[in-house]
């Protein structure tokens, strides 16, 4: 068979110039290359040196324009692309909404870290406490309100919901010699109906100092350093005389208030001081209870509302707003 090399070069490359999709290139790609086509089936045929130079020139230069246009081809459809698909980098994105920490976990680390910097370990208990850790061990008499049922949320007999963080003053004090330094935040549970000052479940922090020679002023100390912490360099204790089975003697703390420095305003109901919780002397009968020597060491307690100081600090005005979860509520602190 005879080819007409220049011929078929021409024509291949005038059809050539015309494509204009990967599609129709292929076509013309098996057309003039394919293993059928005009050229692949002469050069199956030559018999002569001359003709196979030049059958293979053909083949050759063919092979190059088809790959010169296919890649030509392939740059005009991803600048296609990248022109369509293009971002306008100057558009404003798309705001990820920021996640933060409710404000009685910010409390709580707070509390934690003043203990932190003071030596004190930090202790889990446990929010589901027999009546032996929360009531026995705290030297609880038995008629003592709280064991009732119509206080207290039991799970049966002797299981219940803890209604303080005491009961972990026993077991730390249970499962280790003294000294100990330690601090315990936790949930508690009491039957109380929920009003704008009251939650059936709130946070405590305890606190527990055991040593040679912890006396009142130890805790006094202690609890001071703690409000400055949390309400400002200018505040002041004062211990007032109170009862709790287990610390003996008992006070209740006040912290000079901090929105009128002590003179007066409707935060501090014109006294000057707010009510900041129980604390005290641990009783020896506790001491004893877990086998420490009330000769030999003392110690103090404490126990804070994490709630309590929420609500004053940022002037809350209802505790149920922290149990809500309402975001336009949350994202304040
Ligand atoms: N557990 C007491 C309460 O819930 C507070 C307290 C703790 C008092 C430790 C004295 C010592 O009211």
């Amino acid at each position: 068979m005879q080819v007409d090399v220049e011929k078929l070069e021409q024509e291949a490359r005038s059809e050539l110039g015309r494509a204009e999709t990967p599609e129709q290139l292929e076509e013309l790609r098996v057309r003039y290359l394919g293993r059928s086509s005009e050229l692949k089936l002469a050069l199956r045929e030559v018999r002569d040196r001359e003709t196979g130079m030049s059958l293979n020139a053909l083949r050759q230069s063919l092979e190059e324009a088809f790959e010169e246009k296919r890649s030509g081809l392939e740059h005009g459809e991803l600048q296609r692309k990248l022109m369509a698909e293009s971002v306008d980098v100057t558009l404003p994105g798309e705001r990820i909404a920021e996640g933060r920490l409710h404000l009685i976990t910010q409390i709580r680390r707070e509390v934690e870290d003043v203990f932190l910097g003071l030596g004190y370990t930090i202790v889990d208990g446990r929010e589901v406490e027999t009546t032996h850790y929360n009531f026995d061990g705290l030297n609880m008499p038995p008629w003592h309100p709280t064991r009732s049922p119509a206080h207290s949320l039991f799970l049966s007999e002797d299981v219940l919901l803890r209604t303080e963080t005491s009961p972990s003053q026993i077991r730390v004090m249970e499962a280790q010699d003294p000294p100990v330094y330690m601090i315990s935040p936790g949930r508690v549970y009491r039957r109380d109906t929920p009003d704008a000052t009251h939650s059936p479940v709130f946070h405590q922090v305890e606190g527990l100092a055991v040593d040679r020679g912890i006396s009142l002023a130890d805790l006094k100390g202690t609890l001071l350093h703690l409000m400055r912490a949390l309400f400002g360099e200018k505040r002041e204790l004062r211990f007032r005389t109170h009862y709790f089975p287990f610390t003996e003697p008992s006070i209740e703390s006040d912290v000079s208030c901090h929105m009128c420095d002590g003179t007066g305003c409707p935060v501090c109901k014109q006294s000057g001081w707010i009510e900041m919780g129980g604390a005290g002397i641990v009783d020896p009968n506790v001491l004893e209870f877990v086998g420490y020597d009330p000769e030999r060491v003392s110690g103090f307690a404490f126990g804070l509302g994490l709630e309590r100081i929420a609500l004053l600090r940022h002037r809350v005005p209802d505790i149920r707003l922290l149990w809500e979860n309402d975001l336009r509520f949350s994202r304040q602190f």
